[in-house]
């Protein structure tokens, strides 16, 4: 089995996913990073580690069909099975996962279905909620949406401040991200 990372932004949950691999926690083999944005230092991760890594901008007369045709192109040339979402910015659409069905998984910072979008953390934290937490799901083509997979709940009462907040979530995501994603790719492999 053989997986991709997709990352758009700072990359520390492609790290501990990383980190995990090369521990051997996670049975499957970590093809490539791929990014939408040459800058990511999701990109400068990989680098430093001697992680194979592909970017591909989207050209803005480019559609998301041309893209993600593309996109789909280099997995399969890659070999690519499955592929973890991690900060990964741009909405999937059908012509990327009809050819990865059930076969694409994301992690979200909130309790989901509250908080989808962007500041998942920041939306809880102003709204004072009792609870927050993360969320690791299947991918469909909406936003944060699809099957969960796998929430664990925090009390945010224990947290003063946002900084406090993210700090603990991130903490939840690079513990936890790892663990389901061996339990997603050995599924496949009983496929
Ligand atoms: C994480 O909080 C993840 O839940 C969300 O985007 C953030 C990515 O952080 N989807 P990083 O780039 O892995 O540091």
């Amino acid at each position: 089995m053989r997986f991709a990372v997709f990352a758009s932004g700072n990359g520390s949950n492609f790290e501990a996913i990383l980190k995990a691999v090369k521990r051997n926690e996670i049975s499957a083999e970590l093809v490539c990073l791929f990014s939408d944005k040459s800058t990511s230092y999701a990109v400068q991760r990989a680098k430093d580690n001697g992680v194979p890594y592909f970017i591909l901008e989207k050209e803005s007369k480019q559609t998301k069909e041309e893209y993600e045709t593309k996109l789909v192109y280099l997995m399969k040339k890659e070999k690519v099975d499955c592929v973890v979402l991690a900060g990964y910015m741009r909405i999937l659409g059908k012509t990327f996962l009809t050819a990865y069905p059930n076969r694409v998984i994301n992690i979200h910072p909130s309790l989901l279905p509250n908080f989808p979008g962007k500041y998942g953390i920041k939306d809880a934290f102003d709204r004072g909620v009792k609870k927050t937490g993360i969320t690791i799901h299947q991918v469909d083509d909406g936003i944060d949406t699809g099957p969960i997979i796998f929430q664990k709940e925090i009390e945010t009462k224990d947290f003063k401040t946002l900084e406090e907040l993210e700090e603990k979530i991130h903490e939840l995501e690079h513990k936890y991200y790892p663990i389901v994603i061996e339990e997603f790719v050995r599924e496949l492999m009983t496929e």
